[in-house]
Order: structure tokens, then C-alpha cells, then sequence
């Protein structure tokens, strides 16, 4: 079981979310973040002296899925968030340990599926 994580341009959401659903993959957990990558907020056009970071609105997906689902979803997500452009956002992989759906007390693979 992998958790993916992905930070996305808000406007990308729909898009996203039409992917992911073509892509089989329902469950997900959607915050609106701030934050900034490489630019530090601010364009690559940016000409002042840069002396902070500023932290733009973003999306933040949360998707647990079984192994065979990895790569499905990661490839959801792109289809549906990438511009070519700076900020497209980023997508973090880990190992997951548990999942335990509340209600039955089910573990793993069913809880997460
Ligand atoms: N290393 C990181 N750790 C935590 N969050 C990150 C990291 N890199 C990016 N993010 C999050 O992802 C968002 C989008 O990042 P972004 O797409 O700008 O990445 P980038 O590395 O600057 O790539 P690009 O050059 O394409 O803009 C950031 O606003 C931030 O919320
Ligand atoms: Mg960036």
C-alpha cells in the first residue's frame, strides 16, 4: 500500500478529478494548502531581490491505494495537472503501513479498496 500525495494548481482539481475517476480511483482526501517549490513563490519573470518566500494557494491531494493503483493514479494526476508550466505542483510516494476502515474493523488492501 503506497500513500500518494500531490500538490496541484487549484484550477487543475476538475481536471484531476475527471482523470483519477476515469482512472478507477474514487477515494481521495482534498485540503487547500499554501506553499511554494523552486521559485519561491514567485515567477521565474521575478526581477527583484528575493529575501522570503511567498506562499501561494495550492491543492493537496491524499490518495491510499493498493500497489497495483500506484502508478495509475500517478499517471491521473498528470494527465490531469500538468501545463508545461512552472508551479504544475508535485506528486510524494510513501509506503504505507495500515489502513482500517472504522466501521468494520476491516485492514489492509480491503479496507483500502
Ligand atoms: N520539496 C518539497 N517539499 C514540500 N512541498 C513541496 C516541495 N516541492 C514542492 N512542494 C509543494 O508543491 C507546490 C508546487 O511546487 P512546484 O510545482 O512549484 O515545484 P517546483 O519544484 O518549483 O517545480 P517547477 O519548477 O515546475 O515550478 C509548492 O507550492 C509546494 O506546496
Ligand atoms: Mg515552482
Amino acid at each position: 500500500m503506497k500513500l500518494i500525495e500531490a500538490i496541484i494548481q487549484p484550477e487543475a482539481l476538475e481536471r484531476v478529478k475527471n482523470c483519477l475517476f476515469e482512472a478507477d480511483v474514487h477515494k481521495m482526501t482534498v485540503h487547500r494548502v499554501r506553499g511554494c517549490g523552486q521559485q519561491r513563490g514567485y515567477s521565474e519573470s521575478y526581477r527583484g531581490k528575493i529575501y522570503k518566500v511567498n506562499l501561494l494557494e495550492k491543492v493537496k491531494l491524499e490518495i491510499a491505494v493498493n500497489d497495483k493503483f500506484v502508478e495509475p493514479t500517478i499517471n491521473a494526476i498528470i494527465k490531469g495537472a500538468r501545463s508545461g508550466n512552472i508551479g504544475d505542483g508535485k506528486i510524494f510516494v510513501t509506503d504505507l503501513e495500515r489502513c482500517i476502515r472504522i466501521r468494520t474493523g476491516e485492514e489492509g488492501g480491503e479496507a483500502i479498496g
